[in-house]
């Protein structure tokens, strides 16, 4: 049966420029609503959503359901990074909850071509992303079928943790093999600090959680990632 979707592909309507991407996982789930507001307020382009299944990572976070919650209450782009062992079978279930942009680890998959032609085909847009210990060249034959590049800085399953500078180098590499057109996320330990290397490294996607979110004020946050990263 035809997947019905909502979303739309948001990396084709960006033009490069760097995007700033507040990290659910990270705020109060108590209160999503109001910080969803108040990073779309101070100027983050896109919400990134981590889900995890608690086996490709030990953690457990949110599902479907809480992606068509935020379809609902908000138009902005949902760029949802799946940390799953069977990344086809989730990539359905997130792109018909309302995702705009799906992104899956190379390592949970031995069709990622094919992944990102049905994300594609169904008016998505396609990330490929590589834990830490993946080196660069795992995804450099297929990098021309994704609009996006997503660089993990941590290991994923857990907000919070310490930036990765090692990390860098692999931005760097995988910049060189990307066109104007295709994107570079980074996602894990990025602050006003940690951003700029990034930055200067080739990333114009930045994922921050706790930076935004355990902050006091939130939007002054994404104001301080917006000044780190020009
Ligand atoms: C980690 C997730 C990251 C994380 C970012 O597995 O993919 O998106 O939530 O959180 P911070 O910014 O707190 O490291
Ligand atoms: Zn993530």
């Amino acid at each position: 049966m035809p997947l019905s979707v909502k979303g739309s592909n948001p990396w084709q309507k960006s033009s490069g420029e760097a995007w700033v991407a507040p990290s659910l996982l990270a705020c109060d789930f108590a209160r999503v609503g109001a910080q969803i507001d108040a990073v779309l307020s101070a100027g983050a382009e896109v919400l990134h959503v981590d889900i995890m299944d608690g086996h490709f990572v030990p953690n457990l976070s949110i599902g479907p359901a809480f992606v068509e919650s935020v379809r609902r209450y908000t138009d902005a782009p949902l760029d949802v990074h799946i940390m799953v062992s069977d990344a086809a079978y989730y990539v359905d279930q997130f792109a018909s909850a309302g995702a705009d942009s799906v992104t899956f680890h190379i390592e949970a998959t031995d069709c990622p071509r094919e992944l990102a032609q049905r994300l594609h085909g169904l008016g998505l847009g396609a990330g490929i992303t590589l834990r830490p210990g993946t080196p660069a060249d795992a995804i450099l034959d297929v990098v021309d079928a994704f609009d996006l590049v997503l660089v993990m800085t941590v290991e994923p399953g857990y907000g919070g943790q310490k930036f990765m500078p090692e990390m860098l180098k692999k931005i760097e590499t995988v910049s060189a093999t990307l066109t104007g057109q295709q994107r570079l996320e980074v996602d894990g330990g990025i602050d006003p600090e940690t951003a700029g290397p990034c930055r200067s490294n080739g990333a114009n996607v930045f994922v921050a959680g706790s930076a935004i979110f355990r902050a006091d004020d939130i939007p002054g946050a994404v104001r301080e990632l917006r000044k780190a990263i020009g």
